[in-house]
């Protein structure tokens, strides 16, 4: 979710106002988690975030994409995504000590984090940050296309989506949920927040939103985080390219495309903010119990634990080439 590089401003003016999941997805995945989350962890987020306010995790669902244009911050662009190395849309999966190299990735993130968020020791400057970044990587985490590492995540892949010259990432980024729900504004997350937290508790995800929580372990961060990363991978094989990439360039999207797509969304959206709620609960209380809070997991420094083939290789450092985001569409973004 990537707002453009300070380079490419200047085109602001030419191309329509982009937002940053942008920052209508990760706001109503925040906002989501607020109507879910027990009221302990309310006042733990509430005072760690120094924001009693009713958005109080609206209000730094998207700090994470800033920071990262930052130089304090730029070391945090790659942990925005895992680049799964599988092989769509004939077989898709994410593979810990394969896809996550050792400088790290979004489930080691979120692992790190978690732990991090709940250490007193650390301060609240630090813990403050930590927070910050699991609310926002729960969010990325659901989206398929940072959770691949094919055409850099969709960023190659030249599509237009309205007329507008764009590419795959962003249109799943920002497209296709503003033509669902309008411009990004706190007022569209959270009725769009309100829409999703109603169908989980009383509509169409009333009775699947019981398995959504389904491998979450406290003590193994990285475990947890791999199953929400393998889950919305599924989707790059079923829905983002089920015939493959040859057959998307230069496509316009925002019609048949867009209608496969909006489904998938909504329910990602949904589930990103189901488990962030149970997420954070579950840090509170591991910490409150133990001492220590959530663990990381056995495999958590077995990243990079892995012979990549030669294409694999490849594919890894034009990523590294290409750096953490699209810099492709113009996105406002704020330092
Ligand atoms: C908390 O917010 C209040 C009001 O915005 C501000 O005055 C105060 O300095 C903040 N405290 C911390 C620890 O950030
Ligand atoms: C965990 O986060 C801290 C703070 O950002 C960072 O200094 C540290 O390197 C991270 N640990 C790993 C293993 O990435
Ligand atoms: C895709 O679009 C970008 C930005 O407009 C351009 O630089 C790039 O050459 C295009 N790639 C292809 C394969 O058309
Ligand atoms: C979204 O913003 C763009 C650019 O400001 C504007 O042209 C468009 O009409 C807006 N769409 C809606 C649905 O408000
Ligand atoms: C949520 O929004 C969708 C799409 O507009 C709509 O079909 C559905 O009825 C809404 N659900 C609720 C509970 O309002
Ligand atoms: C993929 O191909 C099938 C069969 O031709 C078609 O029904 C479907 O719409 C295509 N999907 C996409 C996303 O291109
Ligand atoms: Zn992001």
């Amino acid at each position: 979710m990537a707002p453009s590089k300070s380079t490419l401003l200047p085109l602001l003016g030419a191309l329509p106002y982009a937002s940053a999941w942008g920052s209508l997805g990760h706001t109503t995945v925040a906002y989501i988690a607020q109507n879910f989350v027990c009221d302990k962890t309310a006042k733990f987020a509430q005072s760690i975030l120094n924001d009693s306010s009713t958005a109080y995790l609206a209000n730094v669902a998207t700090w994470a994409d800033s920071y990262r244009y930052t130089a304090e911050g730029e070391f945090s662009a790659l942990l925005h995504y895992i680049d799964a190395l599988d092989n769509p849309p004939e077989s898709c999966n994410v593979v810990y000590e394969r896809d996550c190299p050792e400088e790290g990735c979004i489930v080691s993130a979120i692992a790190n984090y978690s732990s991090r968020a709940v250490q007193k020791k650390l301060g609240i400057v630090e813990q403050q940050k930590a927070l910050k970044w699991v609310i926002h990587f729960l969010g990325d985490i659901h989206q398929p296309l940072h959770v691949e590492n094919l055409a850099i995540g969709g960023n190659t892949i030249n599509v237009t989506f309205a007329g507008v010259k764009t590419n795959l990432h962003a249109i799943w980024d920002t497209n296709i949920p503003q033509k669902a729900r309008g411009n990004f504004s706190q007022a569209a997350s959270l009725a769009w927040a309100t829409n999703l937290t109603t169908e989980i508790k009383h509509g169409k995800y009333k009775k699947e939103s019981k398995v959504w929580l389904k491998g979450m372990n406290v003590k193994d961060a990285v475990d947890s985080a791999m199953v929400w990363a393998n889950d919305a991978n599924q989707y790059v094989c079923s829905t983002v390219l089920p015939n493959g990439t040859d057959v998307l360039f230069g496509q316009e999207l925002s019609g048949a495309y867009y209608e496969t797509a909006i489904p998938v969304v909504y329910k990602q959206i949904a589930k990103a903010g189901y488990r962030l709620a149970a997420w954070l609960d579950a840090i509170v209380e591991a910490a409150e119990k133990g001492g220590h809070g959530p663990g990381k997991g056995s495999k958590y420094d077995k990243r990079g634990d892995f012979e990549l083939e030669p294409w694999m290789q490849a594919s890894r450092e034009a990523r590294m080439a290409f750096g953490g985001d699209c810099g492709c569409s113009a996105e406002e973004h704020t330092h």
